[in-house]
């Protein structure tokens, strides 16, 4: 079984939403090898949980605050997400990071109310190209991971990982593709310096730039148990594609 968790972003209004869902519908997937969830926009979220609660897909929040309730203006706390009918979570993702400015410690705290609330948290990590650049892409992971989960309980719950190089993402990325045998070394590491926090097999996703052409490089890695996938999954045809070929596998 693999992990396809689409993240919709921006890239859809709310009809466009419940457009692409409703044709997702239709299709038989086998869920026997392919655990899907999707994250629509915020404004979405509770109209498509509520369209898929009958089904096998998985819904969640692209961002989560942490306080329940209270004066946050513009915030959605895992909670209210959770009362839409949300059971997943991306944490930390590179976007909320990098271009609206969030902390390691902004992302702590989103993923204990994620853990608090029981919706599963995704916790998105990477490394810019400066990173990269600079020789520190194990320093940046390793730094994420620390400030995340250092003395977390993450009790029962499910938990994921997502590995997402910050370059590699589309939009936002350089357009330069990671190669599989990079996502595999860093998966690797993710791994290792996961084992200091939990003794719980924790899955492991890539993202970036990942399409139907290119999935079957990512998630044969033995260490990759699905992938994150943004632009790719916000149109019927090339999700439909990447979902074809996970199957082949899956
Ligand atoms: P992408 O996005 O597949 O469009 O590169 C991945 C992500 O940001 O999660």
């Amino acid at each position: 079984m693999k992990y396809v968790y689409a993240n919709w972003k921006m890239y859809l209004d709310y009809k466009e939403s419940l457009e692409l869902a409703n044709k997702l519908k239709e299709e038989t997937i086998d869920f026997a090898k392919i655990e899907m969830a999707i994250f629509p926009n915020t404004l979405a979220a509770s109209a498509i949980s509520s369209f898929f609660a009958d089904s096998k897909i998985s819904v969640g929040a692209q961002n989560v605050n942490w306080s329940p309730k209270g004066a946050y203006t513009g915030a959605v706390s895992a909670l209210l997400f959770k009362e839409a009918g949300c059971t997943h979570a991306l944490v930390g993702h590179s976007e909320r990071r990098h271009v609206f400015g969030e902390s390691d410690e902004d992302v702590r705290r989103r993923l204990e109310a994620c853990l608090n609330e029981g919706l599963v948290p995704v916790l998105c990590i990477g490394e810019t190209a400066e990173d990269r650049k600079a020789g520190k892409t194990e320093y940046r992971i390793k730094k994420q991971l620390m400030k995340a989960l250092e003395k977390l309980d993450l009790g029962s719950g499910d938990f994921l990982v997502a590995y997402e190089p910050v370059w590699a993402i589309t939009g936002s990325g350089t357009g330069e593709p990671c190669l599989p045998e990079e996502a595999e070394r860093m998966l690797n590491v993710v791994q290792e310096e996961l084992a200091q926090f939990t003794d719980k097999k924790i899955p492991l996703l890539y993202g970036g730039s990942v399409k139907s052409e290119n999935v079957l490089s990512y998630v044969s890695l033995s260490n990759c148990d699905g992938i994150l996938v943004g632009s790719a999954s916000a149109k019927f045809d090339s999700f439909s594609s990447l979902i074809r070929e996970v199957e082949k596998i899956g």
